[in-house]
Formats: structure tokens, sequence, C-alpha cells
């Protein structure tokens, strides 16, 4: 047999690994066996991960009677719901994290326990990172009860509700009801297609995560199926030495880009599959994302590009029907993580939820990805939650050069805005508010929500959520903090927006630009201690995934991991 990782820990008769053996049998461990780490993020202040526990019991089990011994392990829980300014901090956080968890512990294997957003985008830049065989395990959606005689869409129906109460269509009873129905949803992840559920998608697709987690319920039994199922899979591939440098290839991670095309996925998914692909050394430049992303219509029926909910997504075949539909325009011979290709788990499209080509949601793509003199870097939006009258725009700026600044003003009835105009909220990208919030959907004032309007063309620097809609041009690149075109935009100026030839330009002359670049100066920033402060320090801009400098490209195996020798110094 191969020799174990966790060898270099336990074998041998001195007195280093007789230290080391008896430490790991006080867990309940057995050394000898493949150890696999199960990293536990059950947290009461995380709502969506709250299963954790119950499956990490499911899965542990599943690993001894497999052959391994199990280990559980807390990590940090990064949940939407709670955490200020925003999860989106903390993933790169987690992501270190657990890299730094199995380098220096004696594991073979991995199951990585996550269900919010960025718990599962941390435990997918890990899986770039680390040099052992790795899995995600989701926990499941919430439930959906019903708010107003309609089951409630997390996110994106509650966002609907509070446009609602700005333009005071419902009431304090109503209002109360909506989050006693929100409360009683239960725990597990959002039941749209946010970003937990795209992510989970490209999960699946880049062979991380057994096919048919996405779209089953939390606590219910699919959930510890797949748990089990996982816990089994897990010390196969220690024993058939399956890594994750060879899981994550160049195929994968494009028919990853298509499939969150093809499903409405969350825009936040552009950033966390560049942050992947930065670590594990694939191509991942907004152009190719563009042109990948343009060759696929939408044909998941699920909200917020859609009607239904993640559920109706898992019921009509998941992934395994989008798969089917989108057939030769993915590459097919890509693993899922059971070790089968692809083509053989292609399940027939059966439902209204799960389009064919032939008939799809929408024709258009999903997504365009747009540059010119405002983000010369590039910027994306998300064709399907916006007004397709908004593709193609152009109006006045109202500047918001912050977040603070935008709620203060919008409804400001001595605000002066059309339903034409663009908003602009600046300043939110990744430097400028560390974790860059989804702060880039800004409301449509009062004044004009009132007369009516629901769309209207937003731009940002920052990110929206993955259940949130509207014409809004997201993670404008390079981001205002760091002097990008969208500091030096003025109230009145002509922004231009053609989203299907994928530009985004501001309609200033070059001379006076150039005068408003000479006198931007940076603003201070209140982050100056702490994971905040390294984080300004270090972070990339948008298209570069948002992940710190330091953590990019592939570590070298023989640096990353301790050797035996070293292991007993
Ligand atoms: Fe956690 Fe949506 S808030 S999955």
């Amino acid at each position: 047999m191969r020799p174990l990782r966790s060898d270099g820990w336990f074998a041998g008769d001195d007195e280093v690994a007789l230290l080391h053996r008896a430490a790991l049998r006080v867990g309940g461990a057995r050394p000898g066996r493949p150890v696999i780490g199960l990293a536990d993020t059950t947290s009461s202040l995380n709502p969506c991960n709250l299963g954790s526990r119950a499956l990490v019991a499911e899965a542990s089990q599943a690993v001894v009677e497999a052959g391994g011994t199990p280990v559980a392990f807390p990590t940090m829980s990064l949940g939407e719901d709670l955490m200020k300014p925003s999860a989106m901090l903390y993933r790169n956080l987690v992501a270190m994290e657990l890299e730094e968890n199995v380098r220096a512990h004696p594991l073979d294997g991995v199951l990585f326990f996550a269900n919010c957003d960025k718990s599962v985008a941390a435990a997918l830049m890990a899986a770039a990172s680390i040099d052992i065989p790795v899995l995600l395990v989701l926990g499941g959606a919430r439930g959906c009860p019903d708010f107003l005689g309609k089951p409630l869409g997390s996110g994106t129906d509650i966002w609907r509700a509070l446009e609602r109460r700005r333009t005071g269509a419902l009431d304090d009873a109503q209002w109360a009801q909506l989050e006693s129905c929100m409360a009683s949803a239960g725990t597990g992840s959002c039941n749209t297609m946010g970003t937990a559920s795209t992510m989970g998608l490209v999960a699946e697709a880049l062979g991380l995560l057994l096919p048919g987690s996405v779209g089953i319920g939390a606590g219910g039994p699919e959930v510890v199926e797949r748990a089990q199922a996982s816990g089994r899979r897990i010390v196969e591939m220690v024993a058939g030495d399956v890594r994750p440098r060879t899981v994550l290839t160049q195929a994968g991670w494009d028919n990853a880009v298509k499939v969150v095309a093809a499903v409405g996925g969350s825009t936040n998914a552009f950033l966390h599959l560049a942050a992947v692909a930065g670590r594990a050394d694939l191509r991942s430049d907004l152009d190719r994302v563009g042109a990948l992303v343009a060759d696929v219509p939408l044909l998941v029926d699920v909200e917020p590009a859609g009607t239904h909910l993640i559920e109706d997504f898992g019921a009509a075949g998941g992934l395994g029907a989008v798969v089917a539909s989108l057939g030769d325009r993915l590459d097919l011979g890509v693993r899922a993580a059971c070790g089968t290709p692809w083509r053989e788990l292609a399940a027939a499209p059966s439902s209204p939820v799960v389009r064919s080509c032939d008939d799809p949601v929408a024709p258009a793509p999903a997504f365009a990805v747009v540059r010119g003199s405002l983000a010369p870097d590039g910027a994306v939006i998300k064709l399907c939650a916006a007004s397709p009258e908004l593709w193609r725009h152009t109006g006045k700026a109202i500047v918001f050069t912050s977040y603070d600044d935008m709620r203060r003003r919008l409804d400001d009835p001595a605000l002066e805005v059309d339903a034409a105009d663009v908003l602009v909220v600046s300043g939110c990208g990744p430097v400028g508010v560390p974790g860059m919030p989804e702060w880039g959907m800004a409301p449509i004032p009062q004044r004009l929500a009132e007369l009516g309007v629901t769309d209207m063309l937003r731009v940002t620097d920052g990110r929206m959520s993955g259940t949130s809609f509207g014409a809004v041009v997201l993670h404008c690149a390079p981001e205002a903090a760091v002097g990008g075109p969208l500091a030096l935009v003025r109230d009145g100026d002509l922004i231009a927006l053609d989203a299907l030839a994928g530009t985004l330009d501001l309609l200033v002359d070059e001379t006076e630009l150039a005068e408003r670049r000479r006198s931007w100066q940076p603003e201070p920033s209140a982050h100056t201690r702490g994971w905040p402060a390294l984080y300004r320090r270090h972070v990339l801009q948008a298209p570069d995934g948002c992940d710190l400098d330091f953590l990019t490209g592939r570590p070298p195996s023989s640096t990353t991991f301790v050797e035996p020798v070293i292991g007993r110094s």
C-alpha cells in the first residue's frame, strides 16, 4: 500500500511517533488508517450552516465503515446574514485557515462542510491550494414557507417585499409576518439560485462535490445520504491518490462558467471562479468568461432569473439535467466527484424548470462582460435579471461616493433624479470597503418607485447579492478607491452601456478627465488594524477574484506539506 501522508506523524517506534499516536487516540481516531479531516462550520451565528454538525456525524460513521479514521475540527463559519461588512471579507481568511489546518495536521484527505455562499467559495479556494484529496459536503436548502399566499424565495422575494415596504404597499402586520416567515424557513442555504446554490453547482461541475448535491432540502434524507457517500468516497480518493491538482482542469473550469450562465447564477460566482483559477494556474480572464457565457442561453427557470425555487430544480434533475441540455457545449469528458465522466451522468431535461437549448427560458446570454473607459479592466452585468430595455442605455450620472452617501440621499425629495438617469455607487470595491460588500444594487429612489419605476441602470465597483435583480453593472475595475475611472465621474456626466456589444463608457472629454485625475486623492481608510488592514494591503481587484496577492498560484507540493522527516523534528 502506498504510504500515507499521516505516516509522517505516526509510523515508526520513536518517542515522537508514540506521542502523536497517543494524541490521536484521545480523540477516538485510529492511527494506521487513512486520517480524514472533517472541517465543521456549524455555528449558531450562521443559520445556513447549522445542519453541518449532524452531517459530520453521518460522514464520520461512513469514513469508519470505509476503512478510514475520521477527525472533526471546527473552522470559522461564514454566514451572509450577520457578518459585517460582508462574509466576503473573511472568505480569504477561511480559505487560508483551511489550507493551514491541512498543512499543519496529519490528514490524508479532508471533507469541507459548507453551505452558505462564502463558506462554499472559501472551501473551493482552499481545495485549489492543498495537495491531498478533498471533497465539499453541502447541507441543503432551507424550506419555503408561504408568505402572502406564495412560497417565499430567499433573498429575491424578500428584496421584492422590501421594495413594497418602501412604497407603503406592505403594512406593519405583513412586515411582522415576513420576519416570522423567514425565521420559520429553518436552517439551510437560500432556496433560490443565489450564490450558495450557484457555488454548489460550480463545485459539482469542477468535481469537488458529489453530483446531485444542489437542489435538495436541508435536514432531509438525501442530504444525509450525500454526506455518507462523501465519507465513503473520500476514503476511496485517498486510496486512488485523487488530488485537486488533477481534478481542477481548464476544461472543468470552463464548464463551470457555462453552468453559471445556463442556470442564471450569481454574479459573485465569477469572482470566486477567478480566485480558484488564480490558485490552480488556470486561465480566467474576463474576456474568456465573456466568450464562454455568450455561447449559453438561460436554461433554468429559478428565482431570481426565473420563477421556481431550488428544490424544483433538484426535482427536475439538477446539474445532470443542465448537462444534458448543454450537451457538447460542455466538455463531457470532465469527471464528476464520484469519478464518473459527466457524459454518463447527464439526465434528460424533464420539466419546465430545466429547459433545452431549443426552448430556453431566454435565448440571450444570462451575463455580459463589459469594458470601456469606465471599466478598463472589465465589469459584469446579469442580463437575465435586468430589464432588456436597459441593456443598451445612455443616461446622466447621479453619483454616490459611498454606501452611506447613497443611503442618506437616495430618498431625499430634493434629489433630482429621473428614471433614465444612471445611479453610480462607488467606493464599494475590495480596497474601498474590505470585503467588497453587496452594496452595489442601489434601490430605486422612493419617489420613482412610487411612480411605478422598477428598474434603472446602476453602475458600481461593489457586488450585489446572488438573489438580487436589476440592471446593475457590477465589479467595475479598477475600483474607485485605487483611482479607477469610477472615482472621476461627476453628477450629470453621460454614461453609455451597450451590454451586448460589451462596452461601458464615460462620455467625458479626455482633457477634462485628465484634470480630474490630477486632483484625485485616495480617501483615508478607517481599516488600520487586524485582518481588514492586512486584506486591504494585499487584496487583488475583481477580475482576479479579490484573492490576496500572496495566496495565488499553486504552492509547490514539497513546501506546502510537512514531509515525514520534518514531522519528526
Ligand atoms: Fe446563507 Fe443565502 S444567506 S446561503
